[in-house]
């Protein structure tokens, strides 16, 4: 047999090394599906094109303080009731851009947005809406601190002829894949097509997206309690017996950064909870449902961990309107139980109040 030229051997390490290298996002998602089948290249399709997304607005980041025009305010006022940054709108229009002619995604519903975005050329074969937060954590975004993006991915069901994507509104339980960018000292893209939790980190020198933590599980419990507790006297009651808690008890830290999705990268890590309470002037909490919490919520279940509303979980809430918001009580079980458990209490106080009342 003539003498077959054997690929040079590498060692054991630079063997990992380029394995390592090589574990991109697109490849990921086909190894976790199993399979090469045409919606599992369409969803492989579909997280590249999120991950160039990201790759487009972390450049715009890092050289924001250099670009003419790229930070500061628009002067306009989102759907929201915010100020808008210019950093959201660019932000906003690159998701647009990367799933034109993709022909994988039909419609984009942003927080930046009213009403969807619709792709028309892509309606008859992209059955895949894209529901994302271009930039989580504006307020971050001037002052050069992390800043993040949060984004899911669900089906289309029906026509939706009149234009009001009616169809969006169902329980979280309906998400194919969900996940956040994190724009930090590296770019994280974090994601779950429900088979874990998994985070890539850019390698700008290749300009990919490469593996670099796998099946990442919530600890079930954590230090971390993170809130802002300038809200402290818009709180109910329950809320407060719970700051009272950890305010008294050993081995409590807080962290609160300003953006949710560094708030929740570090409780996916480190273990804790993160907790946007209802307020005097924002009862039903300041986080949207479709496109900030049930995500997040997605991927802490993936995690091992716990998403609630305070009263339900997250992933079961309908919500009626594309721009719902909820309470967000989200991180380690252990600690989203502990706050729930302050909640409980307390209607059960109310009841047997009101029972006594009507005694
Ligand atoms: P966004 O910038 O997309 O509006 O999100 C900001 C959110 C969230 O990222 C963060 O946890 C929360 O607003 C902070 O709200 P407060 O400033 O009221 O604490
Ligand atoms: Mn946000
Ligand atoms: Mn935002």
């Amino acid at each position: 047999m003539a003498n077959v030229e054997q690929p040079l051997a590498q060692t054991p390490v630079q063997d990992r090394a380029l394995d390592r290298d090589c574990t991109t996002l697109s490849r990921h998602v086909l190894q976790q599906l199993q399979s090469f089948s045409a919606e599992a290249q369409d969803l492989s399709a579909l997280m590249t094109r999120v991950a160039l997304a990201a790759k487009l607005i972390a450049r715009r980041l890092t050289r924001a303080g250099l670009v003419e025009d790229a930070l500061g305010f628009t002067g306009r006022v989102n759907v929201q009731g915010e100020s808008v940054k210019k950093m959201d709108v660019y932000a906003n229009q690159v998701f647009i851009s990367v799933f034109e002619q993709s022909g994988l995604v039909c419609r984009l519903a942003s927080e930046e947005m009213e009403k969807p975005y619709y792709i028309p050329e892509n309606c008859p074969v992209g059955r895949y809406t894209l529901l994302y937060d271009p930039i989580d954590g504006s307020s971050n975004v001037d002052i050069n601190l992390n800043v993040g993006a949060i984004f899911a991915i669900r089906k289309q069901e029906g026509e939706d002829l009149d234009g009001t994507a009616q169809d969006l509104l169902q329980n979280g339980h309906n998400q194919i894949a969900a996940g956040y960018v994190l724009f930090g000292p590296s770019t994280m893209l974090v994601y779950s097509i429900g088979k874990g939790v998994h985070a890539f980190t850019l390698d700008p020198s290749l300009g990919e997206f490469i593996l670099s933590s796998e099946d990442i599980c919530i600890p079930e419990h954590g230090p971390v309690y993170s809130v802002n507790e300038g809200n402290f006297w818009q709180w109910d009651e329950s809320i407060r017996d719970y700051i009272r808690y950890v305010h008294r008890h050993e081995g409590y830290t807080a962290r609160y950064g300003g953006a949710l999705v560094g708030d929740f990268h570090r409780i996916l890590f480190q273990g804790g909870v993160f907790l946007y309470p209802g307020t005097v002037k924002k009862p039903e909490g300041k986080l949207r449902l479709l496109y900030e919490s049930a995500p997040l919520a997605f991927l802490a279940e993936q995690a091992g961990g716990r998403a609630s509303t305070g009263t339900q979980p997250i992933l079961d809430v309908i919500p009626k309107q594309l721009h719902d918001r909820t309470p967000l009580f989200i991180g380690s079980k252990e600690d989203v139980a502990l706050v729930e458990s302050f909640i409980q209490e307390r209607e059960r106080e109310q009841q047997d109040q009101m029972a006594a009342a009507r005694a």
